[in-house]
């Protein structure tokens, strides 16, 4: 009987891995930690809700002494830690709670498995989720494999790749047993309107601009949240302690590609006449320091563990595309309130 805590549970791919944990493994008790920032959303959890092995906590990681409280009244056998502030352009407005929460409270996280675990480590996992972005920048050619350099390059990945050092040197100073994954850019349900997919599906919905940045030659290698949501259960159940696996679609995108599938899937399932949404692109300022592409090798994980994606892109956008369509009464909830003010300081410059 396993308590497995799950931190960042009531965000996008936490929602998902929640969810997957729960309906698969009814024997393991869940615990969601959850702060419920401007990013996470119980909703997305309404279907497990009053399932008997999920439990919610609503905590922040960054409170120390509450991380080490809950582990010794819990108990919790492994961690799978999600929580962090994840919006690259967020990073770059305010830096500082990104330092907090996602190095600061992961630190706060491994000093409670330590103490909780007290050296007794038989049968217990700290699982670090992490993204591609630590690996900073590649050119026309090459993937990132798990050898590659770190080379962050916005606040939001050298936060992540700060604390993937901490993971590590928890793992090799206190013989922690850890694992990380780092994944390409997810997509599909219940992701937050400030990332491209459901930001450009939710502004053509309502005919508002698209704003591409730059020229919109980056490229992106997506990868649908439940193959994600599904690889982590595979490294949680068969990885080797200490080691790091990358987790990618081998998906390429170049934005305005994806940007102008979008347009045009849109366009037939709305009745628009062809061509229609993609008048709405409008080229903007660049993002400071934008990466310019990221393509995940994932050959470790698909030699040694058997896991490929399950789903093709254009399966995937399409009912991405259908789930934001049938479920706009969850859009307008995250989009009203705090959400208007960041839309208008972001894109219209308020
Ligand atoms: P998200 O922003 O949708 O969700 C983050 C969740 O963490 C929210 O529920 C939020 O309330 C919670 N949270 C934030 N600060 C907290 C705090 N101080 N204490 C407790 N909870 C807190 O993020 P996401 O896109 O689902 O990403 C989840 C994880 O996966 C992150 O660690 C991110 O770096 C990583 N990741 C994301 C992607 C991607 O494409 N979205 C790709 C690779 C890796
Ligand atoms: O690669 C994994 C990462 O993917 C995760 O670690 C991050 O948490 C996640 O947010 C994502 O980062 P990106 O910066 O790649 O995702 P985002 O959706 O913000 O942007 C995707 C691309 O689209 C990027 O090249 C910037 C561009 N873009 C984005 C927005 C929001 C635009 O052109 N216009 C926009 O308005």
């Amino acid at each position: 009987m396993k308590k497995i805590l799950i931190t960042g549970g009531a965000g996008f791919i936490g929602s998902h891995v929640v969810r997957h944990f729960v309906k698969k493994y009814p024997h393991y008790t869940i615990f969601n930690l959850d702060k419920l920032t401007y990013a996470g959303n119980l909703v997305n959890l309404a279907d497990v809700e009053s399932a008997e092995n999920y439990r919610f906590i609503k905590a922040d990681i960054n409170d120390a002494a509450l991380m080490q409280q809950l582990f010794a009244d819990h108990g919790f056998d492994a961690v799978i830690h999600l929580a962090a502030e994840s919006h690259v352009d967020r990073s770059i407005a305010s830096p500082n709670e990104f330092v907090f929460t996602n190095i600061v409270g992961t630190v706060n996280l491994l000093n409670a498995a330590r103490h909780s675990w007290q050296g007794r480590f038989d049968g217990k996992l700290f699982y670090h989720v992490s993204t591609d972005e630590v690996y900073g920048s590649l050119g026309e050619e090459g993937m990132f494999t798990e050898e590659t350099a770190y080379d962050p390059r916005s606040p939001y990945s050298a936060s992540k790749a700060s604390s993937d050092h901490l993971v590590r040197a928890y793992f090799h100073t206190f013989g922690l047993p850890v694992m990380i994954s780092n994944c390409s850019n997810n997509y599909g349900p219940n992701q937050f309107p400030e990332k491209l997919i459901p930001l450009f599906i939710n502004n053509i919905r309502h005919n508002k601009p698209l704003p591409v940045y730059g020229k919109g030659e980056n490229v992106r290698d997506w990868l649908y949240v439940i193959d994600h949501a599904v690889a982590i259960d595979t490294i949680f159940h068969s990885g080797r302690i200490g080691e790091t696996f990358n987790i990618g679609g081998h998906n390429e995108w170049k934005n305005i590609d994806l940007i102008k599938l979008m347009c045009s899937i849109l366009d037939r399932k709305l009745g628009r006449d062809p061509g229609t949404s993609a008048r709405l692109i409008t080229y903007v300022k660049d993002r400071a320091g934008h990466d310019l592409r990221y393509a995940i090798d994932s050959s470790k994980l698909q030699r040694e563990l058997g896991w490929v994606p399950s789903l093709q892109f254009e399966e995937g956008i399409e009912l991405t595309i259908n789930w934001y369509l049938e479920n706009q009464a969850w859009l307008d909830s995250v989009t009203s309130g705090a959400y208007q003010q960041y839309y208008e300081a972001m894109y219209l410059g308020r």
